[in-house]
């Protein structure tokens, strides 16, 4: 089963791609968390990518497809992955294609999750980030269970360079501009699904599952 998940920025995309991985056992590839590993170990990937981030805007295509298009050519990926993030633009989404179309594959369901921009940045601005692991909490509506301190791994969480409100504008805007024609793009392939993302996370999860499994 190969799944994109598409949505805004803060729509709650990771939140649930950890979810379906967890339950399908399959990889949940994220960009932004590749990058971001990248940027804290200091690799030259990391290096070019940090400034395009911290702005809100997109690091370039070509830094972008070759990695994901190697990614999912692990092992671990041969009985299906969950995608995060990518693609994220249309010529993402083209080479993505036809690189799938080479081995005879293709997307199964693109999941757009819906949250219109009022609410997105009322929920950045609580998100909490765990710089080891990935996990994500928010303080309000997903605390963690110890304050500050990730469930999973014990780290301390931070707040995302890029959740600062300025940066969540600008990042709204390079989604509408860039990100939202995709949604167009995934029903012309007839993998579009499309689920409300201002329920409760356990609702949106099991509007999910529904579509999986229907
Ligand atoms: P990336 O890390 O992908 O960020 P993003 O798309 O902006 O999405 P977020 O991770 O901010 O949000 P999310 O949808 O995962 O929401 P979350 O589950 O955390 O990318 C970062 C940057 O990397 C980009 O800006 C770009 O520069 C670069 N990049 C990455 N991929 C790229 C690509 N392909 N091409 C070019 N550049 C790329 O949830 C948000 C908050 O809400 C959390 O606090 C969560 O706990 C909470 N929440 C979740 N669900 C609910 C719910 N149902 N109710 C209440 N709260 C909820
Ligand atoms: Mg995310």
């Amino acid at each position: 089963m190969k799944i994109v998940m598409l949505g805004a920025p803060g729509a709650g995309k990771g939140t649930q791609a950890d979810k379906i991985a967890e339950k399908y056992h399959i990889p949940h590839i994220s960009t932004g968390d590749i990058f971001r590993a990248n940027i804290k170990n200091g690799t030259e990937l990391g290096k070019k990518a940090k400034a395009y981030m911290d702005a809100g805007g997109l690091v370039p295509d070509e830094l972008t497809v070759d990695l994901v298009l190697d990614r999912v050519k692990q092992d671990d990926c041969k009985d299906g992955y969950i995608l995060d993030g990518f693609p994220r633009t249309i010529p993402q989404a083209e080479a993505f294609t036809a690189a799938l179309e080479k081995e005879n594959e293709n997307v199964d369901y693109a999941i757009d999750v819906e949250v219109p921009d009022e609410n997105i940045v009322k929920r950045m601005g609580g998100r909490r980030s765990c710089p080891n692991c990935g996990a994500t909490y928010h303080i309000e509506y997903i605390p963690p269970k110890q304050e500050g301190i990730c469930d999973n791994c014990g780290e301390t969480l931070v707040l995302r360079n890029d959740d600062k409100p300025e940066t969540v504008q600008n990042r709204l805007k390079v989604y509408h501009e860039s990100t939202q024609p995709l949604i167009d793009f995934y029903k012309e392939l007839g993998a579009l699904r499309t689920v409300d993302g201002t329920q409760s996370m356990q609702d949106v999860f099991d509007n999910i599952i529904a579509i999986l499994e229907g």
